[in-house]
């Protein structure tokens, strides 16, 4: 069902929806009344639509039944370590969030790029046999590099770029808008995974100073939550968004661990991992406040064929 079939959803209206990147029934039976309000529908409109889109789904009460069925509809995506998989249950999720923040060279962006080759695999290989979206904030997408990920796994390397749509951001409300025109490739793509790579780095650069903190900090937590909302639960993408941590004096003295987004992000974001570089090309990972899988850590390797367990003679 396109959304211009809901009742209340004239040709007008079906095209600021759209440009505001609802462009799924799914998308707008997950919105709330505030959010197509600043799209700028009425109040009554903005009402009758959401119900129209969520009667249209069957929305509302579910069985026990329909949870299980939906939560098995859960896709994970191998990283290609088993250690690293196996501290995330199995891999990274479908209709969730997984942070990875750590310091600069920790490993998030290959992580990144890595994900965005195995998403592409079959299922018994530990993908997801679909494409991915990546909205690269600072530059750092690199396609040889996935060329070079590709042609370990033996899947044809052109064609592997082919299956990623990157979008450069040149700021945070760039960024903003990639993320709302995603929804519009989505389903045409069967993208499973989305990467934010960098979630923070625009927002930081721009939101300086005291008097903007809180503003930055609602402008994430808006920005996870169309991710969330729009994205990662309608079509069963997973979402991975990466986050840099610096070593600032004041950190040094708390929690080093605590992410530059600040806990906003953390709250948001239903997979938190910190990574840490260790000697040579190993990293440490560490999951943090899971809500349904034990805290620990694990160990793996960035090498020219991509991330993999750490070999366990040395
Ligand atoms: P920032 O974005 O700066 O916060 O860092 P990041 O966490 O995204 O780091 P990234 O994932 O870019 O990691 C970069 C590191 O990965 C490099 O310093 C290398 O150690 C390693 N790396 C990247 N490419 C290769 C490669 O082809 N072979 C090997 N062995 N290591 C690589
Ligand atoms: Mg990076």
């Amino acid at each position: 069902m396109e959304i211009d079939e809901l009742s209340g959803v004239g040709e007008k209206v079906a095209e600021k929806l759209r440009e505001a990147g609802y462009s799924s029934v799914e998308s707008i039976a997950a919105a709330s009344v505030n959010e197509l309000k600043d799209v700028g529908l009425g109040d009554t409109v903005a009402v009758k639509i959401i119900s129209a889109a969520r009667d249209s789904l069957k929305m509302g009460f579910e069985t026990g039944l329909d949870v299980l069925k939906r939560r098995e509809s859960v896709g994970k995506i191998t990283t290609g370590s088993k250690e690293l998989n196996k501290l995330l249950g199995n891999g990274v999720e479908t209709q969730a969030i997984t942070e990875l923040f750590g310091m600069f060279g920790s490993g998030k962006t290959q992580i990144g790029h890595q994900l965005s080759v195995n998403v592409q695999l079959p299922k018994n290989k530990g993908g997801l046999e679909g494409t991915a979206v990546y909205i690269d904030t600072e530059n750092t997408f690199r396609p040889e590099r996935i060329q070079q990920m590709a042609k370990a796994l033996k899947l044809d390397p052109d064609e592997t770029l082919k299956n990623i749509h990157v979008g450069r951001a040149y700021n945070s409300d760039h960024q903003i808008l990639l993320v709302e025109k995603a929804a519009e490739l989505v389903k045409e793509y069967n993208t499973r995974l989305i990467v934010v790579d960098s979630l923070t780095s625009h927002f930081r650069a721009e939101y300086t100073g005291r008097g903007t903190l809180a503003e930055r900090q609602q402008k994430i937590n808006r920005h996870m939550h169309t991710l969330q909302r729009k994205l990662s639960d309608p079509f069963n993408i997973a979402v991975v968004v990466t986050n840099q941590v610096m070593s600032r004096p004041d950190i040094f003295f708390g929690d080093p661990t605590v992410p530059i987004g600040g806990h906003i992000v953390g709250h948001t974001s239903t997979y938190r991992v910190y990574l840490k570089k260790s000697k040579g090309d190993k990293r440490i990972a560490r999951l943090i406040d899971s809500p349904n899988l034990p805290e620990g850590e694990c160990i793996f390797e960035v090498t020219g064929d991509g991330i993999k367990d750490a070999d366990s003679k040395d």
